[in-house]
């Protein structure tokens, strides 16, 4: 039997490749680096089926040069580097890689809520530096967690398991959504409110909305004059939720106290003045960077393109109306 040809448009863990390798021909970007637009045009040409990763724009002419292709699996939850009108259009399936970077991006949102909190960056900083006097009364004295409010802006599954990990904090917890989170009010007692409300009332801020047209600089200089100046705001969905620019403005006039960030609005890029202030925890884009949320995201990317390749709808299906 022949087999598929495959591109992958960087190397991913081994789990997903080992089972692409038993019907396909595997071909990997061997620079360890996101591929231009020109060698993505160039090496999507005459595949059966590609792996695409987030840094990757998949639109329209990615599709049509890639004439006969039977698929584009995603290694990402996150699919707005997807264009899924014109893929639909072309009755060409998508798929991303929900559930296996629940935790780990949940867990992020926590390193980051309590980096920012304690003032963990800057304190480290003179530790290496080898500068610290010893100890102080008042040094890098941060915000309380324990029974503060955590608003959730977005509560799906990555929202839901950040709120959840709240319980040993006894944390209140409002939340923002279009439906009602069952999991949430009876675990929690958390409360579905307004975004302006949630802005209110919350000590800290975690962002677990898909970037889309509607979310995009959801959060901005107005937002921030609404929240509290002691609360802190933690992103590890997508840079263009907020308005980095007016962020770090924010942040410059203490509108609030802290931002901690796992995502950026122009990755790899910081919009200037970012990396500068004392009040960020920046980290680069790592949220799903865990052995087996990588391993499970390269497994399911693996599994939702076998099935591509084979006409069958793939599991994690973005346009599933294709198949209607
Ligand atoms: C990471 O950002 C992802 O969407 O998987
Ligand atoms: C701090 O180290 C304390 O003992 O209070």
């Amino acid at each position: 039997m022949k087999k598929f040809n495959v591109y992958v448009t960087r190397l991913i863990p081994v789990e997903g490749l080992t089972l692409l390798r038993e019907t396909c021909n595997v071909e990997i970007n061997p620079e360890d680096r996101p591929l231009s637009r020109e060698e993505l045009l160039k090496n999507v040409k005459g595949r059966d089926g590609v792996i695409s990763l987030l840094t990757d724009r998949i639109d329209g002419e990615v599709m049509d040069t890639a004439k006969g292709i039977r698929g584009f699996a995603n290694y990402a939850v996150g699919f707005d580097n997807l264009d899924v009108k014109a893929a639909t259009a072309r009755k060409l399936p998508l798929s991303n890689t929900p559930g296996v970077l629940t935790l780990a991006t949940a867990e992020m949102a926590w390193t980051l809520l309590f980096a920012v909190a304690r003032h963990l960056i800057e304190s480290e900083k003179i530790m290496r530096s080898g500068t610290w006097p010893g100890w102080g009364p008042m040094q890098f004295i941060g915000g309380d967690v324990t029974g503060k409010t955590l608003g959730i802006v977005g509560a799906g599954r990555i929202g839901t398991a950040m709120a959840l990990m709240s319980k040993g904090f006894a944390m209140k917890v409002l939340y923002t959504d279009e439906v009602a989170n069952t999991v949430l009010e009876k675990e929690l007692g958390a409360k579905k409110v307004s975004f302006e409300e949630l802005l209110r009332e919350s000590d800290f801020v975690s962002v677990h909305v898909p970037l889309m047209p509607s979310t995009r600089h959801l959060f901005n200089a107005k937002v921030f004059a609404m929240m509290k100046p002691s609360a802190y705001l933690i992103n590890t969905a997508r840079g263009p939720v907020i308005n980095e620019a007016e962020l770090v403005e924010a942040l410059r006039k203490n509108v609030i106290a802290g931002a901690a960030l796992d995502v950026y609005e122009f990755e790899p890029k910081m919009v200037a003045g970012l990396a500068e202030l004392a009040n960020v925890v920046i980290a680069p884009h790592t949220a799903s960077a865990t052995k087996s949320s990588r391993a499970g995201m390269s497994v399911k990317a693996a599994k939702n393109l076998l099935a591509m390749l084979k006409g069958e709808r793939p599991p994690d299906c973005l346009n599933p109306e294709i198949y209607e």
